[in-house]
């Protein structure tokens, strides 16, 4: 099985994803090169711990690495300033120093928890993400987002941090929830329908095999996620500009995740997969889009099982009140939302000043209002 690298362009802050088949058994040779001294600090949650975690304490001693774990419960509730103190206090009872590498071992919320305790501890250490979800191995891991949640809002608090490595092995997908893995599939569309239709006919046809199990597709799938959120990160990291395109979905998907009180009723990937599709059928209603670029992005997020209609959630949710969560986004400048939009399938771009009654009307069409 052949392993692939993506580097991430930052100058002082570059970095190497490692893509491959069974590289946490590896983890300690590919991370030695970045370690000062022979031993680290792994943060995971409990259900990575029981599945994985083994393979990873054994994939670092087999290099001579010394490794504390420190397990937390799953769930998006770990995110919050609660669990940061604890995180904390407890990797400066461990002795961790700021050279030293604190590993973030799970999902999204592990790695954002992680990289965001890691960016503040000692006024900043470093830290490597092995990403255990597909979701955290095409986007989460990769560009230094980290943040934690507040009453007022999801990753309200964070910081731009980027990692030292990431190592993407497509094995630890093997004990993953379907419904978790087709959650991270909807990100690994998205990067189709940004910038590379060639990308999204591929995922047509190869999908399937990437949901069912087929190594060589999801490392190809993983690659070109992670060439094309390295080539954005890389012009803008800190989202001035472009970054903004990886939001694809995300401001319809957030006011769906917000309705569902961001619980396990409506998935991030699930939330961005409907997004996705409501941003193509928006772009049709604006005459900005062919009605079959969006019934392609529709057919095929369908096909796997994604939602793709407001209908698919069988929730009562009306036009105006996604229209008020949407104006909750964090894009939103005096008063207009920004919303990325599409021009086809592959040629997404970052529309300003979206006048928000035509989205309620859109909506409120959508919904049968
Ligand atoms: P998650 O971290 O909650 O993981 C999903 C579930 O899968 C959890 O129950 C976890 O315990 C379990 N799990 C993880 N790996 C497993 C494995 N290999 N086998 C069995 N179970 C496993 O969710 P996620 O979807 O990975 O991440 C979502 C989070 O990522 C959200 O908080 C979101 O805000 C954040 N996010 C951040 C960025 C960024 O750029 N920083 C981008 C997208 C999403
Ligand atoms: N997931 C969006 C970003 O990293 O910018």
């Amino acid at each position: 099985m052949t392993t692939e690298t993506v580097h991430v362009p930052l100058g002082g802050r570059s970095y190497d994803i490692t893509i491959g088949s069974r590289l946490i058994d590896q983890a300690g040779a590919l991370l030695k090169p970045h370690l000062k001294r022979p031993r680290t600090v792994v943060v995971t949650d409990e259900n990575v711990f029981v599945t994985q975690g083994e393979r990873l304490r054994e994939g670092l001693a087999s290099a001579g690495v010394d490794a504390d774990f420190i397990t937390l419960a799953p769930g998006e509730a770990t995110k919050s300033f609660g669990e940061l103190e604890k995180l904390t206090a407890r990797l400066l009872d461990l002795g961790v120093e700021r050279e030293d590498v604190i590993i973030a071992f799970g999902g999204g919320v592990i790695g954002d928890l992680t990289g965001f305790a890691a960016s503040v501890l000692r006024r900043g250490c470093r830290f490597a993400q092995i990403p255990t979800t597909l979701l955290a191995q095409v986007d989460s891991a990769v560009g230094g987002k980290t943040a934690i949640n507040v009453p007022q809002g999801k990753n309200l608090i964070g910081a731009f941090h980027q990692p030292v490595a990431v190592i993407a092995d497509i094995a630890s997908l093997d004990t993953l929830p379907m419904r978790e893995l087709k959650a991270g599939y909807a990100e690994v569309v998205k990067y189709g329908l940004i910038s590379d239709p060639g990308f999204f006919h591929w995922l047509e046809n190869n999908g399937p095999a990437l949901l069912e199990g087929d190594d060589a597709a999801r490392i190809q799938a993983i690659k070109k996620s992670c060439e094309a959120k390295a080539a954005i990160v890389g012009a803008d990291e800190k989202e001035k500009g472009k970054r903004a395109l990886l939001n694809l979905g995300h401001t319809f998907g957030h006011a769906f995740e917000a309705h569902f009180g961001y619980s396990n009723k409506l998935l991030h990937g699930e939330g961005v997969a409907l997004g996705m599709a409501l941003a193509f059928d928006y772009s049709v209603s604006e005459g900005l889009c062919p009605a079959s670029d969006a019934d392609r992005v529709k057919a095929h997020l369908n096909s796997t099982g994604l939602p793709a209609e407001i209908a698919d959630l069988k929730s009562n949710i009306t036009g105006d009140i996604i229209a008020k969560y949407m104006m909750q986004d964090k894009k939103v400048e005096q008063g207009k939302l920004t919303l990325i939009l599409a021009k086809a399938i592959g040629d997404a771009f970052i529309a300003k000043d979206a006048d928000l009654s035509r989205v309620t009307a859109f909506l409120k069409e959508k919904t049968g209002e």
